[in-house]
């Protein structure tokens, strides 16, 4: 990873004081008057140790290092309270930088942390037998963001999809088949056949209550691999599958493995054992559990009282079976932060298996996602599908672009990466753990933190590139670029690698979002000064160099985010 300026700095410091790299790195900051100087270290952390006030300590360090000035890409440096500020020189800076950046092109950022290892995501996760809703939207699109982000890093990523797709609902929806199925129902749309099937036997068994032991004896019968009950869920399993997989590509979702709930049927039994072997289990009003009160967490139920296993009984199956499997170095759950309570049960009971891996395994939480009422479906409630939020996306994102630019090429393809882009967006530039109030004025607006600004700003970026007409090279003037404003893109493009090992650090993709938002302000704040193909040939072959560079950057963000890189808009 390229770190020239931290390891100069590094260099400049350890001379003086004795502290790691490691810490100089950790502590840089940018300064907060931008004029003062591009990075700033801060002293306060060393008042205990050189018992000295801080402002001391930095004329005491500055005046250490003065008479190396400068020394590698540090131009200058001054000590100010109890920051010591460092200036870099632009041509350096753009010399080792920007040629590196045109060299490595996608691969700029790219660091091997990860060492081929495997890590194991598992998100969307939605219940089939009903059409996709965007209650899984946000582990979808984060869950393949994160991918993408910990591909960058080096590690060998597997999706896993953990689809809900076994449980007493099984039951009555084969109740319900059987009874009031037709295959007339199922030739348009059959993933609203099927919602309109489980909708239809709630009301029928609330008139007839038998309906539900039926759906409990069904269930059963499915369990024990009856041919009849296995071929219909069988037939749901692929009509949910059909629709899902079409959403996915619309999303960008990295997918490897469909190993739902009902894979890990044949599995429990052994994971069961293994937790009676060690002593974890005991029976509990007739039900099999994990007492883990004196850890704050409850009970965790395992089996009822009729055998029935449960949700935590199949995801101790699973994670058994992907360490196994993947030997992961780390497993995240991509899932909403109303099952916290669940994935702490499952992690400690790994730990009171005695497994040091239980530290590898993460919950990576997020809050809701709220569209307006106008999104909303009449046939299930308040629930909103994705598909409606779709080719809304697409209307909406297609006005507005027809309307900036009524000649564009192939505007149905255009709006749909837009609209989607948007959405996509939305859904990770809010940390996390906040939740999201969706609006689609927010999100399509072109001037603001939002996907299409961004796809908008590569758009340009590839459009001068094809006005400039000869090739882009690294055979520049580097002096040439000494405008503040190309030296603030500079700064932020040699921040790329940092921000992307903060996000995966954090498992936060908004990290990466406000990271690209910043580049795109930078730009911007360089458009409005300066133009780039003047009748200058050098300095706009400089230019160009740089604009190319931080196309690179830009495009290799959007696409770890799962939006597309446009290049007309
Ligand atoms: N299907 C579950 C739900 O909709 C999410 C599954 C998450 N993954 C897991 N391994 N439990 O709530």
């Amino acid at each position: 990873m390229n770190d020239f300026i931290v390891d100069d700095i590094g260099a400049l410091l350890g001379d003086t004081v004795s502290i790691s790299e490691d810490d100089i790195r950790k502590n840089l900051e940018l300064p907060k008057v931008r004029e003062h100087g591009d990075f700033a270290f801060p002293t306060f952390f060393l008042a205990r140790i050189m018992r000295m006030a801080p402002p001391k300590i930095a004329q005491e360090i500055y005046s250490r290092i003065a008479d190396k000035l400068p020394f590698g890409c540090i131009e200058s440096a001054e000590a100010a309270g109890g920051y010591i500020n460092f200036k870099v020189s632009p041509q350096i800076l753009s010399q080792k930088l920007l040629a590196e950046i045109y060299s490595e092109g996608e691969g700029y950022g790219f660091t091997n942390e990860g060492d081929g290892r495997n890590l194991t995501i598992d998100l969307s996760s939605p219940n089939i037998a009903k059409p996709f809703h965007v209650g899984h939207l946000r582990s979808t699109v984060v869950g393949s963001c994160l991918y993408r982000l910990f591909e960058k890093l080096g590690y060998n990523c597997i999706g896993i999809n953990h689809l809900g797709d076994w449980g007493t609902q099984f039951g009555k929806l084969i109740v319900a088949y059987k009874k009031f199925g037709t295959e007339k129902l199922f030739e348009k749309e059959p993933i609203y056949a099927l919602l309109d099937l489980y909708i239809r036997f709630h009301k029928e068994a609330a008139a007839d209550p038998s309906l539900e032991d039926q759906a409990r004896e069904e269930f059963k019968k499915l369990e024990q691999g009856d041919p009849e009950a296995t071929e219909i869920w069988k037939r749901f399993y692929e009509y949910s599958l059909e629709e899902y997989k079409r959403i996915y590509s619309i999303l960008n979702a990295t997918i490897d493995e469909y190993t739902g709930e009902s894979f890990y049927n044949d599995k429990m039994d052994d994971a069961l054992e293994l937790l009676e072997r060690k002593g974890l289990t005991e029976i509990s009003r007739d039900a099999l559990i994990v007492n883990l009160e004196e850890y704050g967490l409850g009970a965790a139920l395992l089996k009822k009282s009729d055998e029935a296993t449960l949700y935590l009984t199949r995801d101790l199956a699973a994670i058994l079976y992907r360490k196994n499997t993947y030997d992961f170095a780390k497993m995240l759950y991509v899932v909403g932060s109303a099952q916290a309570l669940h994935f702490k049960q499952l992690f400690k009971i790994i730990e009171l298996l005695g497994y040091e891996w239980h530290t590898d395994c993460h919950h990576i939480e997020f809050g809701w996602i709220k569209f307006g009422k106008e999104m909303m479906s009449t046939r299930e409630g308040n629930i909103v599908f994705l598909n409606d939020v779709i080719n809304r996306a697409r209307e909406l994102a297609k006005e507005i672009i027809l309307e900036k630019n009524p000649d564009i090429e192939d505007a149905e393809r255009a709006a749909l990466h837009i609209g989607v882009g948007a959405v996509i967006y939305a859904d990770l530039a809010v940390r996390r753990n906040h939740d999201i109030n969706f609006s689609w004025e927010d999100a399509l607006n072109f001037d603001g933190n939002t996907g299409p600004y961004l796809q908008y700003t590569h758009a340009r970026l590839a459009s001068l590139e094809r006005k400039f007409e000869k090739e882009v090279t690294a055979d520049i003037d580097f002096a040439l670029l000494k405008e503040p404003e190309e030296k603030q893109l500079m700064l932020t493009l040699y921040r790329f690698p940092q921000k992307l090992k903060q996000a995966a650090e954090d498992y936060e993709p908004a990290v990466i979002c406000g990271y690209l938002y910043e580049l795109s302000q930078n730009l911007n704040s360089f458009y409005q000064k300066h133009r780039v193909i003047t009748e200058d040939t050098a300095l706009t072959n400089a230019r160009m160099l740089l604009m190319r560079c931080v196309r690179t950057v830009m495009k290799e963000g959007l696409k770890i985010l799962g939006l597309e890189p446009m290049e007309r808009m």
